[in-house]
């Protein structure tokens, strides 16, 4: 029988090259996209596709009906892959705006997993998977909203592993450091949503975070390809044993081991050096 996934955010980035990559393995692999117009390439790159907007409960819940009605009922796993970096210093960030950040990577991936777990739990078997990031391990300057939604899926995710002991469901946590995708073009397009430098006192250090996300090529030492994660997403989904925490590149490894080892004082001269490029 073969393998079911939905995966979310298909249009670019980890999400495409996972769709492709497990495909190739031989998963039926729903690729879900938020714009319809990314839909109708993906069905014509060959993958079931449904239209999946993390904001948008409804058609949340017409994708996993859509799904559970052509498997019959089941579906063996879900990579929660699908997010966007709203850039911007914490005392600059509405109320709007950090709500909205929670919007698409917390609460619309909380109410797709919540929407899945009951087949999972019938089935008596099931793998989540949840894209996190560095950035849910330690904290960096101007990416506040960001940083918060991913602490906040950090601790869902463990807490909900706990609740699920004995239920044949395991979740795991991706944690990517930098990795080439559309990332950074879609921080920068909300950055100039939903930021004003203008009235800002981070004025200058926005000047630098531009140049940082508008960089061609990678913006960041040892950035990976795409291919690194789907390599620990098939891992997780295929291990009798999948680990609860997938470092992905050197920076997590390194900040990661870091932030167990040296103070939080210490520890914030470190992120801050790291961080040098917005002039912190
Ligand atoms: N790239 C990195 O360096 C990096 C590092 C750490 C963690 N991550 C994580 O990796 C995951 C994938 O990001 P990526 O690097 O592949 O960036 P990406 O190329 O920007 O892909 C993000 C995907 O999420 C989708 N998405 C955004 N808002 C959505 C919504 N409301 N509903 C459904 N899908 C939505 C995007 O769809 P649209 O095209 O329609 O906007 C896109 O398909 C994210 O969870 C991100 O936080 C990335």
């Amino acid at each position: 029988m073969e393998k079911t996934i939905l995966i979310t955010g298909c249009s670019s980035g980890i999400g495409h090259c996972v769709a492709h990559g497990l495909q190739a393995r031989g998963w039926r692999v729903f690729a879900t996209a938020r714009l319809q117009h990314d839909v109708e390439t993906l069905s014509g790159l060959g993958f079931e596709s449904l239209q999946l907007d993390l904001n948008d409960p409804a058609s949340i819940a017409r994708a996993v009906d859509e799904i559970l009605q052509r498997t019959g009922g089941t579906l063996d796993a879900l990579f929660n892959n699908g997010a966007y970096g709203q850039p911007g210093a914490v005392e600059d960030l509405r109320r709007d705006v950090i709500r909205a950040q929670f919007e698409t990577n917390v609460f619309g991936t909380l109410e797709l997993t919540n929407r899945v777990l009951p087949a999972m739990r019938r089935q008596r078997h099931g793998r989540i998977i949840f894209n996190s990031s560095l950035l849910g391990l330690v904290a960096m300057p101007y990416r506040g909203a960001y940083n918060a939604s991913k602490f906040a899926l950090e601790g869902l995710a463990d807490t909900l592993r706990l609740e699920l002991t004995g239920s044949g469901i395991h979740v795991s946590l991706i944690e990517p450091g930098p990795i080439i995708s559309r990332f950074r073009d879609n921080a920068h397009a909300a950055y100039l949503l939903n930021i004003d430098p203008e009235t800002s006192v981070h004025r200058e250090a926005y000047v630098r975070m531009v140049q940082r996300l508008t960089k061609a090529g990678p913006a960041a030492p040892f950035t990976l390809p795409p291919e690194a994660v789907l390599d620990r997403v098939i891992h997780a989904l295929e291990s009798p044993r999948p680990k609860i925490r997938y470092y992905v590149t050197f920076p997590t490894w390194l900040f990661a081991t870091l932030r167990h080892l040296l103070s939080y004082r210490a520890m914030d001269r470190v992120l801050r050096r790291a961080s040098k490029i917005e002039g912190r």
